[in-house]
């Protein structure tokens, strides 16, 4: 504005300059001052044109913000303001976003699944050092039933998205292949563009069902543009357009406007679809206990108690058309398997670990400061590093067994590292993964 008013006024003092000092001698130099004059004018006319139209963009994205807003929250039935500064609405179970989904228009709420697999997960957790952790809103009330607790979106949350159209979406730039090999076969892997990932890696067969007992802590995220997840993926389809559903915690500043460890889920049917939590519509909801996006609590501390979240995705198979989530031991809802392309009967990937995204990753260094698990490498181990217990994966058997051949796989070990160790001798292994990010060897 400053620049603009300036502008406006500059010919009319240049005016004066020029007569001070180049006295009018003949028309000639008349004219070519008033060519001056003129031009400055122009310039000073197309600032006002600029300006005007920043100032209707600036307008056009207040409303748009608003707009997405209408479209994001449902009108809630009771409101709940946690202590931790989350909004919850509880949404009537047929308002939900679901369906918003072409799909979904006349879909049929299922309740529940035709079975839940948890009692036949092998070897029930021995070792009880770790505890669950839970969600913070669940102090500060709960919603009634026939509704589900949607994490308001409000105005802050929509300031730092560089676009409206694709919040709640994971950037998605392109995909690199890597080869993974296992002890009979070389299976090939998709990993983003832009993303460095620590995983456990089952592949090669059909999977039916993931699980894992994730667990929990506040990885530093240096920009807010990027984020941290600990989490597992079932996935099938091309590489450069594959079908995702995926379950875990994550730090993500320009998606929840905090630095908190939030409880997330996210789905895509191929590139440019999908997104977080219920951010978009595809996820049916029908719990009232478990709030998606939601911060969980409490964190590992180091060398202190440790935490975990047991999460469980899982085909139904009376019910084909539902890939069912559960968080503990409660159900919260299902993925209709036509909303899918690759994954509408099987996972062919089931991955366990880590990711750090960074839209600077590789193109500018130095490498981010944005750590994995708990900032340390795989091999500090239990107190001090990120693992995942009680890998599982469901095949035709219907019971959820260790992923064999599982393989380690990450894609800068001097950033990020994973390893499957196990404390005790014969026993099973825990996936231990994470790291700092920059340091002497990451650069
Ligand atoms: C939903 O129901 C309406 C009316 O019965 C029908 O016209 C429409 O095609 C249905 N949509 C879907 C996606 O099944
Ligand atoms: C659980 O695992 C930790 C780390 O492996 C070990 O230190 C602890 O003794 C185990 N506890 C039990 C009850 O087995
Ligand atoms: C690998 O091949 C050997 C010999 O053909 C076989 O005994 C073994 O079961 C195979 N392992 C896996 C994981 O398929
Ligand atoms: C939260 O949003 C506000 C308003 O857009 C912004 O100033 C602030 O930096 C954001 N905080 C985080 C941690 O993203």
């Amino acid at each position: 504005m400053v620049g603009l008013f300036v502008a406006l006024f500059m010919p009319i003092n240049i005016h004066t300059l020029f007569s001070l000092f180049f006295p009018i001698k003949s028309i000639m130099e008349v004219v070519k001052k008033e060519v001056i004059l003129l031009t400055l004018l122009c310039f000073s006319l197309r600032d006002v044109l600029v300006d005007g139209k920043r100032k209707i963009t600036a307008m056009d994205k207040e409303d748009a913000v608003e707009k997405k807003l209408k479209l994001l929250n449902k009108p809630a039935v009771k409101t709940i303001q946690s202590e931790d500064g989350d909004i919850i609405d509880c949404v009537d179970v047929y308002k939900q976003p679901a369906f918003d989904h072409p799909l979904l228009r006349n879909h049929t709420i299922t309740l529940r699944p035709s079975e839940e697999p948890f009692t036949k997960a092998a070897n029930a957790d021995s070792n009880s050092s770790a505890n669950l952790a839970w969600q913070v809103w669940r102090k500060s009330g709960s919603c009634p039933e026939g509704t589900i607790p949607i994490l308001r979106i409000e105005k802050r949350h929509l300031l730092n998205t560089n676009s409206l159209e694709t919040y709640g979406r994971k950037p998605r730039h392109g995909v690199t292949k890597h080869e993974i090999h296992l002890p009979n076969k070389t299976i090939l892997i998709g990993v983003e563009d832009l993303n460095e990932v620590s995983v456990l890696v089952g592949a090669g067969y059909s999977y039916l069902g993931i699980q894992a007992r994730i667990n929990t802590w506040n990885p530093r995220v240096e920009a807010s543009d990027e984020f941290s997840s600990a989490q597992i993926w079932l996935r099938n389809g091309p590489f450069r357009n594959f079908d995702s559903v995926e379950a875990g915690w994550i730090v993500y500043p320009d998606l929840y406007n905090d630095t908190a460890t939030r409880f997330f889920i996210y789905w895509a049917a191929g590139a440019n679809t999908g997104c977080f939590n219920l951010l978009c519509s595809g996820f049916v909801q029908i719990d009232p206990s478990i709030a998606l996006g939601a911060r969980i609590d409490p964190i590992s501390q180091e060398w202190g108690d440790q935490y975990i979240i047991e999460l469980t995705i899982w085909k139904d198979l009376k019910d084909d058309d539902k890939w069912w989530v559960a968080y503990g031991r409660t159900t919260f809802g299902y993925w209709p398997a036509s909303i899918f392309r690759g994954l509408t009967k099987v996972g062919t990937v089931a991955l366990f670990g880590g990711i750090v995204y960074s839209p600077r990753m590789k193109q500018q260094l130095p490498h981010t400061r944005t750590a994995m698990g708990s900032g340390r490498f795989a091999f500090d181990h239990w107190g001090q590093a990120a693992f995942i217990g009680q890998p599982r994966i469901m095949d035709y058997s219907k019971t959820f067994k260790y992923p064999d051949p599982g393989q380690t796989f990450s894609t800068h070990t001097d950033c990020y590292s994973g390893e499957n160790y196990a404390e005790v001798q014969f026993t099973e292994p825990r996936f231990y993964f994470g790291g700092p990010g920059r340091n002497m060897y990451c650069k």
